[in-house]
């Protein structure tokens, strides 16, 4: 497998990364992988040469960093485990956002409930508007400067609060995100329109998750076909993650020919459109069964010609927004 620097640090990932957010039995909406199924999952991973794994503390409330790390057991110290601090863990007003105590609080949790010294990658999982910024990066910092974590990532924001984040660490002196973790796949492309540039012009890597948009880009939808029983999007209407599923449709059609001289699947495709994207340091893949892993690992065995990924851009590119297209005008000029 492909490995590629995690922004601008010296330290190399896989270029496909395995996602956690299915282990343990409280998430039920997305899945409810056992210890037994998740060792046998990351035990695939790893013969296959992925060597990065993706959890946060809320996923089951603590049960999937639990998972990882009994899954990994003594392979901890070859591979990259990244979570996430923010999300509501228990009641009390102080067991959510990003404050100094949450982290300092939290780090600790994750670092027991994962069985490890350290923390690869610490990312915070989305903005809190209530902290300022300066508690969060010096805590976040103070992690880094104690050894219980070795980077720093953002998850879901905005393209302000990252680039405000990575003011404020410059202008503090103090740890910088390496990696921006946003949704992102061939039916949701928002992030390109400010946050890949933003990215690209301050060294950080995209981590793209639901790259599959939550299963969607795979085989088992087309038009005119119901959900299968059991998958996520069959059982959860009201998820959050929504977007243009007729013109989607013509996606799925689109990757199914791409796929066929391949002899690829509709899934292989659509993670192969993000590889091919050189913003993108590791795509977060998610799979529920062993088939599902085995046929996204296989993704790595063939890739696109320029000619598809250019087909494949042109189909839902995101919302053409102001002033970026203002800015694209008037670039003609210089
Ligand atoms: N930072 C964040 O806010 C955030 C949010 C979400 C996820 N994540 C991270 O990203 C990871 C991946 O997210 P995701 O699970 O939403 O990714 P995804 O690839 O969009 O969806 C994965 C789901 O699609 C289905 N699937 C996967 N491969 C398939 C295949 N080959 N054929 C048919 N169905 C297939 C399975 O669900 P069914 O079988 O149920 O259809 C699987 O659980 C998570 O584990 C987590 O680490 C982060």
């Amino acid at each position: 497998m492909e490995l590629r620097f995690l922004g601008n640090t010296g330290l190399k990932v896989s270029s496909l990364c395995f996602g956690t957010m299915t282990f343990g039995g409280q998430w039920k909406m997305v899945g409810t992988t056992t210890q037994k199924d998740a060792d046998a999952l990351v035990s695939r991973c790893i013969e296959a040469g992925i060597n990065f794994f993706d959890t946060a503390d809320i996923y089951s409330t603590g049960e999937s960093e639990e998972i990882l790390g009994k899954a990994l057991g003594p392979r901890r110290r070859d591979v990259v485990v990244a979570t996430k601090v923010r999300g509501r863990m228990a009641e009390a007003p102080n067991e959510v956002g990003l404050s100094r105590h949450h982290i300092l609080e939290s780090v600790d949790r994750s670092l027991r409930r994962l069985g490890t010294d350290w923390i690869d990658l610490y990312q915070v999982h989305s903005w809190d508007p209530l902290t300022p910024l300066e508690e969060t990066l010096r805590a976040l910092d103070d992690c880094v400067r104690w050894g219980k974590v070795r980077y720093i990532g953002a998850s879901n924001f905005a393209g302000w609060q990252l680039m405000k984040a990575l003011a404020v660490s410059e202008r503090l002196g103090v740890e910088r995100f390496v990696t921006l973790q946003p949704l992102y796949n061939l039916v949701v492309r928002d992030v390109e329109n400010e946050l890949v540039p933003l990215c690209q012009d301050q060294g950080l890597s995209l981590l793209p998750w639901s790259p599959l948009a939550g299963g969607f880009l795979t085989d088992k939808y087309r038009r005119g076909r119901s959900a299968p029983d059991g998958a996520r999007r069959a059982i959860a209407e009201d998820q959050f993650l929504k977007f243009d599923e007729e013109r989607g449709l013509d996606v799925l059609e689109a990757l199914a020919d791409i796929a066929a001289p391949h002899e690829g699947s509709v899934a292989q495709a659509a993670l192969n459109w993000l590889l091919a994207k050189p913003w993108v340091a590791s795509v977060i893949i998610g799979a529920r069964t062993m088939q599902q892993l085995d046929e996204n690992l296989a993704t790595t065995k063939w890739s696109l010609t320029p000619a598809e990924v250019e087909k494949l851009d042109a189909m839902m590119p995101p919302p053409r927004v102001y002033p970026n297209w203002f800015i694209e005008m008037s670039r003609q000029d210089r």
